[in-house]
């Protein structure tokens, strides 16, 4: 490609709004009874998507729900709800912000992956008024806030973790 039909794409992306960021967080219900719905498949078949679409986000799951940040360019975000939609993996999908954002949140993850466990079941008690994790009892900012959580506690422990392993490699 030379630089006139590099800069005719560019201008072209530009115009499809290709520049601008997207945020868009929604949850929905998990559809057992679909035969193809095993999380780690959605999962795999997220991170490898996305990685080449440019998106990032965190998917939060506790076999009963999912809730999703997904952040990339505005036309491909569209482009992945329109899918989302019609997936039979989940369904009564509901929109709880969208939003243009200056910079990502995530940016180390082509999908992040958090599951509220018995160790943080506390937190679902934190940002709502049941101790079961349900986000369609929650409001937007605290949906967003206990993805935050999540997140945050998650590197903690990734760290820990990396400091653990980094130690036993030096004795040895
Ligand atoms: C809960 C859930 C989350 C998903 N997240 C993503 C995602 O982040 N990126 C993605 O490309 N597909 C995601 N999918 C799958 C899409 O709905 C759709 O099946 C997929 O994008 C189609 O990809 P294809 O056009 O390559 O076949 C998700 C599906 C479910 C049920």
């Amino acid at each position: 490609m030379d630089v006139a039909e590099l800069s005719e794409k560019n201008q072209s992306n530009m115009l499809h709004g290709e520049h601008i960021i997207t945020r868009l967080t929604y949850i929905s219900r998990y559809n057992k009874d679909n035969p193809n719905g095993e999380v780690t498949r959605i999962l795999a078949q997220a991170q490898q998507n996305n990685e080449h679409n440019g998106i990032t986000g965190a998917l939060v799951f506790n076999h009963n729900y999912f809730l999703q940040s997904i952040e990339g360019a505005r036309p491909v975000i569209n482009e992945l709800l329109r899918k989302l939609v019609k997936d039979e993996r989940h369904f009564s999908l509901q929109i709880i912000e969208c939003r243009e954002i200056e910079q990502r949140h995530w940016n180390k993850w082509s999908m992040k992956y958090l599951i509220p466990s018995d160790e943080n079941k506390g937190l679902a008690l934190k940002f709502s008024t049941s101790t079961q994790f349900n986000p369609y009892l929650m409001s937007a900012n605290q949906i967003m806030m206990l993805i935050d959580t999540l997140s945050e506690l998650q590197e903690q422990e990734e760290k820990e973790a990396s400091t653990k392993k980094k130690s036993w490699f030096a004795i040895s």
